[in-house]
């Protein structure tokens, strides 16, 4: 390699750096962000996923595990939340640590497009903010599709872009001033905020993302829109 020539870096290392960087101040920038909104979405989650009485559940880019969180209220269910950044999972075990819910509580690194686990292994998946984030979107979620269970459940929450144009034309408005401003104002990592704005224009959202699990082999694909259609909850079973 040449002396001036720079490392390309894949997109999953950069991922996880960034997550590394952004770890101390993730959840109080995700509550800006969403307006507090992101407390709702999970406990949603948790109303979702609690009418199949799942006992395996696996929360795939897990971060500082909220979602993790809110699903160990389902009795008898026990939780591994799986993440490539180990800085984020750091955070995560130390909420898990003061509501003394490592009992039911896990938290894993791992790479949700190569699951160390064997086929069939779980009842539910849940997948909050992350999916946009992975190199190979159809490998990670074959591989959710993969280790769930016949008649298992994938709940995905991620964000999306509203159909209608006066409302798209103020989400743009508010995504590419606001987000990048606030990441500006309390992250060190400017780039981070960047990238997650300009992620979520590019991440296909509605009946686009619904293809894109029906081809990972998803079926009775529904879809809750949030937030005026910023936010969406996918609900699909194997
Ligand atoms: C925006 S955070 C979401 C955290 C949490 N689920 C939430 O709802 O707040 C995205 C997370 O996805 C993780 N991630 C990205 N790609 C991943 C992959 N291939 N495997 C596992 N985790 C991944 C990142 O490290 C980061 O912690």
């Amino acid at each position: 390699m040449k002396p001036n020539q720079k490392l390309k870096l894949s997109k999953k290392v950069q991922v996880k750096n960034m997550f590394d960087s952004i770890s101390a101040e993730y959840d109080l920038l995700n509550r800006i962000m969403t307006f507090g909104n992101d407390i709702r979405w999970r406990k949603k989650i948790y109303k979702i996923a609690k009418s199949d009485n799942p006992k395996d559940i696996l929360d795939i880019a897990t971060g500082t595990a909220d979602i993790a969180l809110e699903l160990s209220k389902i009795t008898e269910s026990s939780i591994i939340g799986l993440d490539i950044s180990e800085q984020m999972l750091e955070v995560g075990r130390k909420k898990i640590n003061n509501k003394k819910l490592s009992n039911k509580v896990v938290l894993i690194s791992g790479d949700a497009e190569n699951l160390d686990y064997e086929k069939e292994s779980f009842d539910l998946v849940t997948i909050g903010f992350g999916v946009r984030n992975f190199e190979n979107l159809e490998k990670g979620l074959k591989e959710s599709h993969r280790v769930l269970r016949s008649r298992g459940k994938l709940i995905i929450l991620e964000t999306s872009v509203p159909e209608n144009s006066i409302i798209k034309f103020f989400y743009f408005f508010f995504s590419r001033s606001f987000i990048p401003l606030i990441g500006s104002l309390f992250s060190k990592d400017k780039t981070a905020y960047q990238y997650l704005q300009k992620s979520a224009e590019k991440f296909p959202s509605g009946k686009n993302f619904i293809l894109v699990l029906n081809k990972c082999g998803f079926s009775n694909v529904k879809v809750q829109t949030q937030m005026f259609g910023a936010t969406s909850i996918y609900i699909a079973k194997k």
